[in-house]
C-alpha cells in the first residue's frame, strides 16, 4: 500500500513529519508492508497534514491527521481506504480541487517531488523534448502565442521578453529565476519548488534553449530553506540524468543551473536589485533602461522571470500554445495560481483560468472568514496591492480590469480581513513597510515613506485632518510618479485605497478638531 504524507513546509509546520514517522513506526510494529511517499501539498492547507492512501477507487484522503490519530486510523483500516471520522473521500473528487483547472500545478501534491521517474511518468520532459526539436525563435514565438504574461506581478508578455534576449548578439547570456517571493500572503513559488522542482528546471532549460543561454540561477529567499534544499537536490539529480549540463537529452544544448540564497530583503525581489545581489553586491535597484533583457546579470542579456512563469512553460510546449491561450479572458490568458490567505476558513492554492471573480474565490473556495465574522476587505497583490471593498468583489481576475479599478493582481495573493480591521492602521503599515524595505536610492521612497507614517499618525490623531489628508494625497502622487521602482511607486496603492474606500477609519480615533 502506498501512503502519501506531504513534505511541503506548510504541512511540516503543522506536524507532517511526526505523522509520517508515526505511520512508519506503527506499520513496522504491525509488519504491514507500506510504501511511504513524501509528496508535495495539494494546496488545501486547512486539511494539512493531509494523508492519502492509494486504493483501487483512487487516492483517499484523511485529514488533518495528528500523530495521535494514527493508531486509530490503522485500527479502522485506513490502509484500505476504510471509513473514519477524518476520511475526506477521493481527493481528486473533493469539490475544492475538482472545480479548479490545474495546469501549472498539475503534478504538485501528486508526485514525489524528487523522483525523476515519477516526473517523467506524469508528463515531465515532454515540453523540453518538443522545444529541443524547434529552432529557438519558434520556442519564443510559441510562448508569445500562448499569451503567457509574467506571473511575478507586472504581467509583461514572457515570449516578447525572451525574443528581446534572443535577438541580442552576445555570446554570454543568462536565465534567472526570481524565487524571492516577498509578497505577504503568497506561497505559490515555494510550493512549486518544494512540490515539483523538475518542472522549474525544465522551464528554465527551455528558456535557455529559446534565448541561447548556457547558465542559469534560481534566486531563492532564505526564508525558504525547504525550497532551497529541494531545488538543490533536484538540480543534482537532473545533472546525473543529463537533464542539465552538456548535451541535454542528447541534443546540442548545454545549460547548467545554480541556486543562490537571498538574505531577507524584500527589495531583492525587484529584478535589478536581485541581479545586483546575484553579483555579490548590496541589493540596490538599478535605473531602467537598460532593461535586464539587454543588460542584465554581469551586464549580459538576461531572462528574468518569476517561478510560476518559467514553471508554466513546459506545459505550454507540451500541450501547445493554443490550448493555453484558449483559457482566460481578454488579455489575461491561461490560468493564475491564486493564493488565499489571511482570515479565511479554507486557505490555500486555487489555480483557475483568469476571469474568476474575487467573490467566487473568497466565498465559494475560501468559505468566508476563519473568525466567522463578515469579510470587510481583501488585499490583492501583496503589500503594495489595493484593499478592495465588498462592493468590488464581482471584479473579474484580469490584469486590465484590476488596473482600471485602481488595483493590481500582482503575484495572485488574496489576503482576507474581517470587520475588526482598522484600515488607518493598514495604511500606516504600508508606509512603514516601505520605510523598512526601501533600498534608499531615491528620495520619494526613502523619505516619503517616513513622512507618510507621520502624516497618517497626525490624521488619526485628528490634527488638521483636511490639510493632512490633502498632504497625504500629494505625497502619494509624488511617490507614484517620482519613485524609481515599484516599491515606492506602488506603496500609495494600499494607502489610497484605504482612504478612498474606508475613510471612516481615518476619523475614529481623533476628535475631529480640524
Ligand atoms: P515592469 O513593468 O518595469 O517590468 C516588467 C518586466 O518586463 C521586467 O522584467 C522588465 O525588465 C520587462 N520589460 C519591460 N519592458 C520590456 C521590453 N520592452 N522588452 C523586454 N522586457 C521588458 O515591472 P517591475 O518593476 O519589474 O515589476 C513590478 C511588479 O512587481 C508589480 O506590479 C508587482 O505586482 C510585482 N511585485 C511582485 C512581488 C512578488 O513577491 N512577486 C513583490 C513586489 C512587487
Ligand atoms: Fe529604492 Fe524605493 Fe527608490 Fe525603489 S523606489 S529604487 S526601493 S528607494
Amino acid at each position: 500500500v502506498t501512503v502519501y504524507v506531504p513534505r511541503d513546509s506548510a504541512a511540516r509546520s503543522v506536524g507532517a513529519d511526526a505523522v509520517a514517522e508515526a505511520i512508519r513506526r506503527a506499520a513496522d510494529a504491525r509488519n504491514l508492508p507500506i510504501t511511504l511517499v513524501r509528496n508535495g501539498s495539494r494546496g488545501m492547507l486547512w486539511l494539512e497534514p493531509l494523508v492519502e492512501v492509494a486504493t483501487p477507487e483512487g487516492r483517499i484522503g484523511y485529514g488533518p491527521v495528528a500523530p495521535s490519530d494514527v493508531a486509530d486510523l490503522l485500527a479502522a483500516g485506513f490502509l484500505d481506504g476504510a471509513d473514519h471520522p477524518l476520511r475526506l473521500g477521493v481527493v481528486d473528487e473533493l469539490p475544492w480541487l475538482a472545480r479548479q483547472n490545474r495546469v501549472t500545478f498539475t503534478r504538485v501534491g501528486i508526485i514525489d517531488p524528487i523522483s525523476p521517474e515519477d516526473y517523467e511518468r506524469h508528463g515531465g520532459l515532454v515540453g523540453l523534448r518538443r522545444a529541443l526539436d524547434l529552432p529557438p525563435s519558434d520556442v519564443a514565438a510559441a510562448v508569445t502565442e500562448s499569451g503567457l504574461r509574467g506571473r511575478g506581478g507586472a504581467g509583461f508578455p514572457a515570449g516578447i521578453k525572451w525574443k528581446t534576449v534572443l535577438d541580442c548578439a552576445d555570446a554570454l547570456k543568462f536565465v534567472c529565476c526570481n524565487a524571492d517571493e516577498g509578497d505577504s500572503g503568497t506561497f505559490a513559488d515555494r510550493m512549486v519548488m518544494e512540490g515539483d522542482p523538475f518542472m522549474l528546471i525544465e522551464g528554465m532549460t527551455i528558456a535557455a534553449h529559446a534565448v541561447g543561454a548556457r547558465e542559469g540561477y534560481v534566486y531563492i529567499r532564505s526564508e525558504y530553506p525547504d525550497a532551497v534544499a529541494t531545488m538543490r537536490a533536484a538540480i543534482a539529480i537532473a545533472r546525473d540524468r543529463h537533464w542539465l549540463g552538456e548535451r541535454i537529452l542528447g541534443s546540442d544544448l548545454t545549460f547548467d543551473l545554480h541556486v543562490r540564497v537571498g538574505a531577507g530583503a524584500y527589495i531583492c525581489g525587484e529584478e535589478t536589485s536581485m541581479l545586483e545581489s546575484l553579483e555579490g553586491k548590496r541589493g540596490v535597484v538599478r535605473a531602467k533602461p537598460p532593461i535586464p533583457a539587454i543588460e542584465g546579470l554581469f551586464g549580459k542579456p538576461t531572462v528574468v522571470n518569476n517561478v510560476l512563469t518559467l514553471a508554466t512553460v513546459p506545459v505550454i510546449l507540451a500541450d501547445g500554445a493554443k490550448a493555453y491561450q484558449e483559457l482566460g479572458v481578454e488579455r489575461s490568458r491561461g490560468t493564475q495560481v491564486f493564493q488565499l490567505g489571511g482570515n479565511i476558513a479554507h486557505g490555500g492554492i486555487v489555480e483557475t483560468a483568469f476571469g474568476v471573480t474575487l467573490r467566487e474565490l473568497i466565498e465559494d473556495y475560501g468559505g468566508g472568514t476563519l473568525s466567522g465574522r463578515p469579510v470587510r476587505t481583501v488585499q490583492v497583490g501583496g503589500p503594495l496591492g489595493a484593499y478592495l471593498p465588498t462592493s468590488q468583489f464581482d471584479l473579474p481576475m484580469d490584469y486590465e480590469a484590476f488596473a482600471a479599478a485602481g488595483a493590481m493582481l500582482g503575484h495572485g495573493g488574496v489576503v482576507v480581513f474581517d470587520d475588526t480591521v482598522d484600515m488607518a492602521a493598514q495604511a500606516r503599515f504600508a508606509m512603514e513597510f516601505c520605510a523598512a524595505e526601501s533600498c534608499g536610492k531615491c528620495t520619494p521612497c526613502r523619505v516619503g515613506s517616513v513622512r507618510g507614517v507621520e502624516v497618517i499618525d497626525r490624521i488619526v490623531a485628528g490634527e488638521q485632518r483636511d490639510e493632512n489628508l490633502a498632504l497625504l494625497e500629494d505625497l502619494c502622487e509624488l511617490m507614484t510618479d517620482g519613485s524609481l521602482c515599484a516599491m515606492g511607486g506602488l506603496t500609495p496603492m494600499p494607502v489610497r485605497s484605504a482612504v478612498t474606500h474606508f475613510s471612516d477609519d481615518f476619523l475614529t480615533r481623533g476628535e475631529g478638531t480640524a
